[in-house]
């Protein structure tokens, strides 16, 4: 599959989990973390420099970046050097925005380990790292000049990696394909090689959105933050203790399509059919109690995709279709929270 993109364009790839590393640039510099490289590390023998953070959002900071660009440096990589991000979202948006900076600039390929990695962040060419004031408020649109997809490396991948990557999942049915939603209405999953077809068609609906809306000015790419805007703010709530990622978003699905319908964008009886969904699957769908709506809404006015504080969502118009909505009622949102 092939993503177009402002600078040219990039290949997404399959492989087997042996053939990850397969041809790669003779200069190429490998970013990984500490948990990949020991899981999988013997299964795919790399031999390149390798660099491996400790694994963690904690990871996407100033000083680690300064790290990995001094060891590219102390390594001789030049202009004509590759970053390969190897690893899940940290390790692509850190690596990347290593690779975005380095020079001014140099290549690099997203081999993704996990769920989430590899139908959401390789592929769309957002790269980021965090600061004490926020998550991503440092990053770049570096386009990867390739992705190879190994599902192999789902195999141990952790019940809350699944549970994040699997709430993307459902997420990309619920805004742009009933039938793939529909196939987690009644499947449970017993190898990792279900999930190739699921992987490849999700990743074929990020690049039809990234190629339309690459620098999300269109309101197109806002839409996959569809449930994020109610799951971020449920994390930051509980102070990132409480539901995971995956669970928070699965949960903020839940509740923005409960408010889609009280404002009637979308048929009644939505909200019901993905909880039930999200239950067959293990993951949550609703909030953990003692969460005060207020704060909730507070949170959210300071989300990215508030324009003067002025709420917007990404709400479904029907399972399958989404659209963003601006200046929902900030009434609206609280009566959603507070009633159900
Ligand atoms: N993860 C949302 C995006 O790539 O725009």
């Amino acid at each position: 599959m092939i993503v177009r993109h402002y600078r040219g364009s990039y290949e997404i790839e399959f492989c087997l989990t042996e053939g990850a590393f397969k041809e790669f640039p003779a200069d190429s510099f490998v970013i990984t973390d500490e948990n990949v490289a020991r899981l999988h590390g013997p299964a795919a023998p790399v031999s390149r420099p390798i660099f491996a953070v400790a694994p963690g959002e904690q990871s996407k900071s100033f000083q680690v970046v300064e790290r990995l660009v001094d060891w590219l440096a102390e390594s001789g990589a030049s202009r004509n050097s590759t970053v390969v991000a190897w690893g899940g979202g940290v390790i692509g948006d850190l690596a990347g925005l290593v690779a975005a900076v380095y020079m001014r600039g140099i290549e690099f390929v997203q081999i993704p380990t996990t769920l989430l990695a590899m139908v959401d962040s390789s592929v769309g060419g957002k790269v980021g790292i965090d600061t004490g004031k926020g998550k991503n408020l440092v990053g770049a649109f570096w386009p990867p000049s390739q992705v190879r997809v190994a599902v192999g490396f789902l195999d141990t991948l952790d019940p809350r990696d699944w549970k994040s990557g699997m709430a993307e999942v459902i997420k990309y049915g619920l805004i742009m394909d009933e039938a793939l939603f529909a196939q987690f209405e009644e499947m449970e999953w017993t190898s990792v090689e279900d999930w190739r077809p699921i992987v490849e068609r999700c990743i074929e609906l990020k690049r039809q959105v990234v190629e339309q809306d690459e620098f999300e000015t269109l309101g197109l790419r806002a839409t996959l933050n569809f449930g994020h805007t109610i799951g971020h703010a449920i994390e930051a709530a509980t102070n990132y203790a409480g539901p995971s990622h995956g669970e928070a978003v699965a949960i903020g699905m839940v509740i923005e399509t409960r408010l889609a319908e009280r404002l009637g964008f979308c048929p009644s009886g939505t909200a019901s059919r993905i909880a039930e969904c999200l239950a067959l699957q293990g993951l949550p769908y609703s909030a953990p109690p003692g969460l005060n709506p207020e704060s909730l809404v507070e949170i959210m006015q300071r989300d990215k995709k508030a324009t003067e504080r002025r709420l917007a969502f990404s709400l479904l118009t029907r399972v399958g279709e989404c659209k963003l909505f601006g200046g929902v009622p900030r009434e609206e949102v609280l009566a959603t929270l507070t009633n159900g």
